[in-house]
């Protein structure tokens, strides 16, 4: 397990214990915080968008492509930051230990 730092949409603050070698999409699901993860991590429904904290921006995989459209399909929904990211794409592991996310606002 390795803890990460979520900020709900009510803007309350908890440690979640995330599953290493799985999504964080998968943790912060399963935590019960509103994140659906509709596509299972196809990059497909946008609803595991978060923003990661500055800090962490540079620290985690780059976007790909597609991740980076998916986002983008976002804009007419939710704001969108430097560092959105869908949170099916970030993996976890004892590297992100630390880690902190606010989840986006539903789509
Ligand atoms: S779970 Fe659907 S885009 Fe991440």
């Amino acid at each position: 397990m390795t803890a990460v730092r979520v900020k709900g949409r009510d803007g309350t603050e908890q440690t979640v214990d995330a599953t290493d070698g799985m999504a964080l999409m998968e943790s912060l699901r399963d935590a019960g915080l509103g994140v659906e993860g509709t596509c299972g991590g196809a990059m497909s429904c946008g609803t595991c968008h978060v923003y990661v904290a500055a800090a962490w921006a540079d620290r985690l995989p780059a976007r790909s492509q597609d991740e980076a459209d998916m986002i983008e399909a976002l804009a007419d929904f939710v704001e969108l930051r430097p560092t959105s990211r869908l949170s099916c794409q970030i993996p976890v592991d004892a590297g992100v230990e630390g880690l902190s996310v606010e989840i986006a606002p539903q789509v």
